[in-house]
């Protein structure tokens, strides 16, 4: 097809999933990618509204991109009549490859901006948040991402199950790839800008659904900025999540794990001094949760059953490793959410973590009591070293979100 015509498709790269350094022509300075699959009901109106607010914040300064992978209900042929209308508009419509990362690289290969992002297509995306991202890159971040677990973030009404299983991925990635996943607070976004440079030269080999987790583990990414977002309901169409992005996403992390260097990074962040404090204020909780458990069930006590007197000695033991973990260990990261209902909030995700942390501590010891050290005593006491570090690393990205974001 001729590029000079007026609404010609942007020709479909093919190769290696390589950003080069410079773009072939620099004539805008922001490139934005919206990958669509089936999004006729939505096409029209995200192009609107995107064109919309970047007409007002930087005209003529940037251009979209809609990377379709030849959607059945024809979204790339709306997509390119609306290219009259919307002069930064530009439509690539892939017909021999299909996915929602690759295509994403597949336009950020043909942008000409410096700075590339993408956003979904269906409106889920709010698209008034870019502003503040362009703003955190302006004021030097490399990478701006849209987070659903910062301040102002959240997902509209997400049923329980989807919750857990976002969080459930965001977990395992924390155990598999902890250097690149434990970086951002919401690492399975799919909302975000970039720098060229950050990412350019390198050969990108996603699969699935989360190019931020590719960008974040080839890219050479400095400083990292967040801004909080609601991630809204879809008003038509569905989304294209099944089973087989959760798969892919273990897939994508292990990949990423055996090719980058990412196993030294993370002893070198690794926040030993927290650590130390985590360790104590477990060893109060082993005292409080002895002497609780004397209390009730000792025979020369109240003589309450065990299973119920170590339930409740647990317990109360979790609450106080909470409440100093809360007021020393994570101090300076707690006094930044400090309202009542941000610690409840922190207070519920430590409890569950910390049940499932017992849970991995009867695992571990039942496992090298079985087939390791016949000795109940060090088996326990590696159990513990065990359930303590998961305990530790896990409460710092989820409860106490420490990430590396400034
Ligand atoms: N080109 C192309 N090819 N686009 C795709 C494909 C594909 O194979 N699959 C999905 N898309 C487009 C959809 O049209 C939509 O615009 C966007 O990618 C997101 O797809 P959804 O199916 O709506 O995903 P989601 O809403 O469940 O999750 C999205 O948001 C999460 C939070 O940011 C995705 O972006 C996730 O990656 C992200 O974690
Ligand atoms: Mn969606």
């Amino acid at each position: 097809m001729n590029i000079n015509q007026p609404n010609s498709l942007l020709p479909v790269p093919s190769g290696t999933l390589q950003i080069p350094e410079s773009p072939s022509q620099e004539l805008v300075w922001f490139s934005l990618i919206v990958p669509t699959y089936n999004e006729a009901a939505n096409i029209e109106k995200i192009i609107q509204r995107l064109t919309q607010l970047l007409d007002e914040r930087i005209p003529g300064n940037y251009e979209l991109i809609v990377v379709d992978d030849n959607s059945p209900d024809g979204t790339w042929q709306i997509a390119q009549s609306l290219m009259q209308k919307y002069p930064q508009l530009q439509v690539m419509r892939r017909q021999d490859e299909r996915g929602l990362s690759s295509a994403v690289i597949r336009g950020w290969q043909v942008a000409k901006g410096t700075l590339l992002g993408v956003i979904d297509g269906d409106l889920q995306h709010p698209p008034h948040v870019l502003l503040q991202l362009l703003d955190a890159i302006v004021k030097g971040a490399d990478l701006a991402v849209a987070s659903r677990h910062v301040d102002g973030g959240g997902v509209s009404s997400w049923s329980l199950i989807r919750r857990f299983l976002s969080r459930g991925a965001q977990v395992l990635g924390l155990i598999i790839l902890p250097s690149v996943v434990g970086r951002v607070s919401d690492p399975m976004s799919g909302y975000f800008l970039v720098r060229r440079h950050s990412i350019a030269n390198v050969t990108l080999n996603p699969v699935g659904y989360k190019i931020l987790l590719e960008v974040l583990g080839r890219g050479q990414i400095k400083q990292i900025a967040e801004v909080g977002y609601v991630f809204c309901e879809r008003k038509q169409g569905e989304s294209k999540v099944t089973w087989k992005q959760y798969l892919e996403y273990i897939h994508h992390l292990l990949r990423l794990r055996l090719s980058t260097g990412h196993i030294g990074k993370f002893s070198q962040n690794f926040p030993v001094g927290r650590f130390v404090r985590f360790g104590l204020v477990g060893l109060s909780g082993v005292f409080v949760d002895m002497a609780v458990l004397y209390l009730l069930s000792d025979p020369t006590t109240l003589g309450l059953p065990l299973t119920r007197s170590k339930i409740i000695a647990g317990e109360i033991a979790i609450f106080n490793n909470f409440l100093w973990n809360d007021a020393w260990t994570f101090a300076d990261v707690a006094m930044q959410q400090n309202s009542w209902r941000q610690r409840c909030k922190r207070f519920l995700k430590f409890n569950i973590i910390c049940l499932a942390g017992l849970v991995l501590n009867v695992l571990v010891l039942n496992l090298v009591f079985n087939f390791l050290i016949r000795n109940r005593y060090v088996a326990n006491l590696i159990a513990i070293a065990i359930a303590t570090v998961w305990n530790f690393w896990v409460n710092l990205k989820l409860s106490w979100r420490v990430t590396q974001v400034k």
